[in-house]
């Protein structure tokens, strides 16, 4: 029987149509219909806009509406500015298709409504306001989402159109100083509501799972409620599968059959049908935008003496990334790629600035000739870092990753990590990497040895691949590998860089074995230990130029090649279909 002292909620029914009028909301952009929208109609959807909850019931709401053409006109006009503005800011393959999207409907639409907020409504008294101010805006924003809502259930579509310079717009309107412009909506009749946000469709971004975003009791601690607590890394490489058979000989098959003599794209030819297998399809999609994740972090072995370099650069290094000024920006910029940069150990302050991850485990490793470099807890958070940055990535929209690294002192770590996974002498995989003199470079290797020895095979540090990368690795590497892992997954091919990526591809591998179909190796350095990794992985390079700089720089340059061969894969014409005899 109900219990009289609870209130029961709505009949099921009622309680449906809320939480369908909260599904089928969209932020509609297209197929507006000229029709207008009725005084009554409006009157209704601002009335739920206008019992919004709101900090100390401030109320600092206002909206504004505007009919007028030749106002909404001069309107368009400036977030049309200010679109080709940030447009010119976007790497190339993000900038193609931001050019397909529409963002703003406000001459398609009968109706444009502002809503603003007055920061100083209500005095100086106002409740919950005064520790934190900002609680005025997000209660005009709670009046916007009634306002969707409402209109939702009238079939009236809103376009949130947010690309203005705000006092700009604010001047256009007459709204007086202290008043901020919240949210610039387009309303009006439409035929249908898309199922999808049409940002997903459009394969700019897609949504993230509930359990990617609930936490129980404290952040990181992810699970839905009533199950079991999420443990990201096992439920990464639990997903993580071998490639489709089926897709790869289709792929080959179509190779076969396309306008060329067969095999005679050499090694791409193997990229487009390991691409098809990867995606489970044939055409696979083709691998853009690509978006470079630098990982950067400090190492404690540095103290030994392993680098001429100060371990100062590692920071001043990523200061160049979030400026531009780097290699890796440069190839980027040519490729069409975005860089980001991922603080996961650097042992400096960093300042917040746009680019830049902030995702520190610790100011550096510690120094793995004296003990391990990282506790194994530090290693399964540096590679849950990698494969949440992987996950974000592609939930931004971006088709194929990208390995980048910065560390003073990672040639050492990623020579100690690959003769544990490989069993590699530390004479063949230990290199002279950013060039060392012949003194500094017998050092390293017996650094290398050194740590070799002291966690030795039969240690506990080393009974498993967390345990291997907590050993010796940086956080960089654990990273990497989580990077590797997460693409992995979400079968999105990752390119890899350098020695630093092949020592986390040994590591990513070891703790799931399929995930070597993700991986692609962007280039052959020449560090000696990354020929040992890539054999021992059984990847080919695509690139061998005699590159020794790391940041991502190889793996740059192989991005074009990985499109070309899936652009090839799909695009050439087949001997049937062009009509062309094929060799007797
Ligand atoms: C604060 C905010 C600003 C937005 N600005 C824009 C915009 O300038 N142009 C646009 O086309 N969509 C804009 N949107 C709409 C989002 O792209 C859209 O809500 C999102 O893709 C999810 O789709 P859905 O609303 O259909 O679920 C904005 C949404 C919000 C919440």
């Amino acid at each position: 029987m109900a219990d009289p002292q609870r209130d029961p909620g709505y009949p099921a029914e009622q309680r449906d149509a809320v939480y369908r009028v909260i599904a089928e909301r969209r932020d509609v952009r297209r197929g507006f219909r000229p029709d207008p929208v009725s005084p009554d109609v409006l009157g209704r959807v601002l009335a739920a806009a206008h019992q919004a909850p709101s900090v100390g019931f401030s109320q600092p709401w206002d909206f504004i509406v505007i009919t007028d053409r030749a106002r909404r006109e001069r309107i368009a006009a400036l977030a049309a500015r200010r679109r080709e503005e940030f447009a010119a800011d976007l790497p190339g393959a993000r900038a193609r298709s931001f050019d397909a999207l529409k963002i703003e409907s406000i001459l398609d639409t009968p109706v444009n409504i502002v809503v603003s907020c007055d920061r100083t409504r209500g005095g100086r008294h106002t409740l919950g306001r005064r520790t934190q101010p900002q609680t005025a805006d997000f209660s005009s924003v709670l009046a916007v989402a009634n306002l969707w809502l409402a209109a939702r259930a009238e079939g009236l579509g809103v376009g949130w159109v947010s690309f203005f310079d705000e006092r700009e717009l604010a001047a256009e309107l007459g709204l007086p100083a202290h008043l901020e412009v919240i949210a610039y909506l387009c309303v009006g009749y439409v035929s249908q509501f898309a199922p999808e946000p049409e940002l997903a469709t459009a394969g700019w971004a897609r949504r993230r799972p509930l359990s990617w975003a609930v936490h129980a009791e404290e952040y990181g601690r992810r699970g839905l409620p009533g199950g079991e607590p999420m443990d990201p890394l096992a439920e990464v490489i639990a997903a993580i599968a071998p490639p489709d058979a089926g897709a790869m000989a289709a792929a080959r098959e179509r190779q076969d059959r396309m306008t060329k003599p067969r095999g005679s794209l050499g090694e791409l030819e193997e990229v487009s049908v390991r691409l098809a297998g990867l995606a489970g399809c044939c055409p696979p999609p083709l691998p853009e935008p690509a978006c470079v994740a630098v990982f950067a972090a400090d190492h404690g072995v540095h103290a030994q003496g392993v680098s001429p370099w100060p371990q100062e650069v590692t920071a001043q290094m990523v200061a160049n990334f979030l400026a531009g000024g780097a290699v890796v920006n440069a190839f980027a910029a040519q490729a069409g790629a975005e860089v980001t940069v991922v603080d996961v150990g650097v042992a400096a302050e960093l300042e917040p600035v746009p680019g830049l991850l902030p995702r520190k485990i610790a100011p550096g490793t510690a120094d793995f000739t004296e003990g391990p470099a990282m506790t194994r807890d530090q290693a399964v958070a540096a590679l849950t870092v990698g494969l949440e940055i992987a996950r974000d990535l592609v939930a931004a929209g971006n088709r194929c990753l990208v390995t980048g690294d910065m560390g003073i002192a990672n040639t050492t770590a990623s020579a100690a990590l690959i003769c544990a996974f490989t069993g590699a002498d530390p004479v063949e995989a230990t290199g002279r990497g950013t060039g060392i003199d012949a003194a500094m470079y017998a050092r390293k290797i017996e650094i290398v040895c050194r740590g070799l020895a002291k966690h030795r095979p039969d240690s506990p540090d080393l009974a498993d691949p967390v345990g291997v990368i907590a050993a010796f690795g940086g956080f960089e590497h654990a990273a990497l590998a989580g990077f590797i892992l997460g693409a992995a997954a979400l079968r999105v091919p990752v390119i890899l860089d350098g020695v630093i990526a092949g020592a986390a591809a040994l590591a990513a591998v070891a703790l799931a074995p399929d995930a070597i179909a993700a991986c692609f190796a962007g280039h052959r350095s020449a560090e000696p230990g990354h020929a040992v990794t890539l054999s021992y992985l059984g990847l080919r390079p695509l690139v061998d130029l005699g590159l020794r700089l790391g940041e991502g720089t190889g793996a740059v340059l192989a991005l074009p090649l990985l499109q070309s061969a899936a652009r090839a894969l799909r695009d050439v014409a087949t001997f049937d279909s062009a009509g062309v005899s094929d060799k007797t």
